[in-house]
């Protein structure tokens, strides 16, 4: 696992955003694992502003959402899948079909894991994977305590989490209680990760990645034993390392 350190929330952005399109442009196929929440924002906006300006094409690029909250339709305005839209897919050329985020709006959400899962490993994981970081260290909404060896399922979100979330809802009791997340095993099948952090919020997540070894109360502690992750924190998510 490296780390690059970088001075604030515009850099880390500039240089995911980067790596992103180097690979856009580098292949003739792509498949990029997404993250949504509050880190990624300037990312898409400068993925957007690149596609306005030079029209990088999208039409050779396949995505796969991390999670998706349990239990609101689709076009709920708080379901990932309106944050991507609205975010990014709305703004450049990628064709729908190339899409892929977990329904959380199904009968039987054990068997949409299932399905989703089969997906991730009918392209073998994710070339790129992009990652945000909980407050609790989780990635993905795999909370403290989910086994590194789980694939997607479905989970109880923590009270922390739904607290950290709320404020994308008018009251918290609005967050949904349960999620469906790609498990650290999914996300482990990636050829690469980048993980994003910013701002004081996270340093202690950062600190605690770095610092515990493959501990299950610590799921982004599973990335060390992955063998091409970046972590891109900035001064403040980077501040208790040394
Ligand atoms: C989002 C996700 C989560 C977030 C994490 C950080 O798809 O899987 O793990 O990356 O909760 O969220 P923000 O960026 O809002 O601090």
């Amino acid at each position: 696992m490296r780390l690059v350190k970088v001075k604030g929330y515009e850099e880390m952005s500039a240089f995911a955003a980067g790596r992103i399109l180097e690979k856009i442009k580098g292949s003739q196929e792509v498949t990029l694992g997404l993250a949504t929440g509050g880190t990624p924002v300037r990312m898409y906006e400068l993925l957007v502003q690149d596609y306005k300006r030079n029209q990088t094409s999208y039409r050779h690029v396949f995505t796969y959402n991390l999670d998706e909250y349990a239990g609101i339709p689709s076009d709920h305005p708080n379901s990932y899948y309106q944050f991507m839209f609205q975010h990014f897919f709305n703004h450049v050329n990628i064709p729908k079909e190339n899409i892929h985020i977990p329904q959380g709006l199904t009968t039987d959400l054990h068997q949409e894991a299932k399905r989703y899962e089969k997906l991730i490993d009918k392209i073998s994981g994710v070339d790129l994977q992009i990652l945000g970081i909980g407050e609790n260290g989780h990635i993905g909404f795999n909370e403290p305590g989910t086994p590194f060896t789980k694939e997607t399922h479905v989970i109880e979100l923590t009270e922390s989490t739904r607290q950290a979330n709320a404020r994308y809802f008018d009251h918290e009791d609005e967050v949904p209680t349960h999620a469906i997340t790609m498990g650290i095993a999914t996300i482990l099948k990636s050829k690469e990760i980048l993980l994003l952090a910013s701002g004081d919020k996270k340093a202690e997540a950062i600190y605690q990645m770095f610092s515990k070894d493959h501990d299950v109360e610590c799921p982004a502690s599973a990335l060390k034993t992955h063998p091409n992750v970046l972590v891109i924190a900035d001064e403040k998510a980077a501040a208790r390392l040394e």
